[in-house]
């Protein structure tokens, strides 16, 4: 008897499968009512408690994305995509909320990680919907270097920030290959029933080759240690150390 494996598979299993974040667009417009199925779809995510603690802000004007490009370190795809949408924290409309019936909003850690992780899924849910449609984008963590600026240039109230942005539009030609980029072997990575605590750096160091040869095949000089080499390098010291000041600045506790 053979033990054939049966094959799941579903259209959202397929999408999820092809990701691959795109940075280079053609010259095409999103249709507007295809940008709002897919931030439609977004919203149904789940959400904290039911309490939506984010917002979305769509940007298309190209001065404001170039603006938004600079801020990022200078990542030129927010301007050349057709269209950039922000995943924002906010915990203003909970403050609101709260004034309605005569309360003030006690803020917390909990109610920053809530915010956050909310625009994070509503944030997910928009790059797969997209990618389901053909569209191609990316993440901009790099919203997070300058928070206050980006706050200021996009007239957030206090109590949003943008956790991260997403360029979308049409993938360029060249911009999507079937050589996907590896993840680490699902052994490092889903644990059953205990997190096992098997020393993982036999297989880190595979990832680190292959995560290489990768790179080796899309002709882009990396380590040879490609994962560990740069991680070892990059967080040696805090990530964007005046990060927890400037949000509490702009109205989020993290205590
Ligand atoms: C929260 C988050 C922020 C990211 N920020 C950036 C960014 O600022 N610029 C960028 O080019 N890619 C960014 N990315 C994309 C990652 O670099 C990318 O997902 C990762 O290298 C895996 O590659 P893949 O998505 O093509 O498989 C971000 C991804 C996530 C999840």
């Amino acid at each position: 008897m053979t033990n054939e494996k049966i094959v799941y598979e579903t259209a959202v299993t397929q999408t999820l499968n092809q990701h691959a974040s795109v940075r280079k667009f053609m010259d095409k417009p999103v249709p507007d009512d295809m940008l709002d199925a897919i931030l439609e779809a977004a919203r149904r995510s789940p959400t904290s408690s039911n309490m939506q603690t984010y917002s979305i802000i769509v940007v298309r004007d190209p001065e404001t994305r170039q603006k938004l490009a600079v801020s990022a370190g200078n990542q030129k795809h927010i301007e050349q995509c057709d269209v950039f949408v922000g995943f924002l924290a906010d915990i203003h409309r909970l403050g609101i909320a709260s004034q309605m019936h005569g309360q003030t909003l006690a803020k917390s850690l909990e109610s920053t990680m809530v915010a956050t992780v909310d625009a994070a899924l509503v944030g997910m849910s928009t790059q797969t919907a997209a990618e389901s449609f053909g569209l191609g984008a990316v993440m901009i963590g790099g919203m997070r270097n300058q928070p206050q600026a980006v706050a200021d240039l996009l007239g957030f109230p206090p109590g949003v920030y943008m956790v991260f942005g997403m360029s979308i539009g049409w993938p360029a030609d060249n911009a999507v290959s079937a050589d996907l980029k590896p993840r680490l072997p699902q052994a490092l990575v889903i644990h059953h029933e205990r997190y096992d605590q098997t020393d993982p750096r036999p297989l880190i160091e595979e990832y680190d080759a292959q995560l290489a040869a990768y790179y080796d095949r899309q002709n882009r000089n990396q380590h040879s240690a490609a994962w560990t080499g740069p991680i070892a390098k990059r967080l040696n010291s805090p990530a964007r150390p005046h990060l927890r000041q400037t949000l509490e600045g702009m109205g989020f506790r993290f205590d």
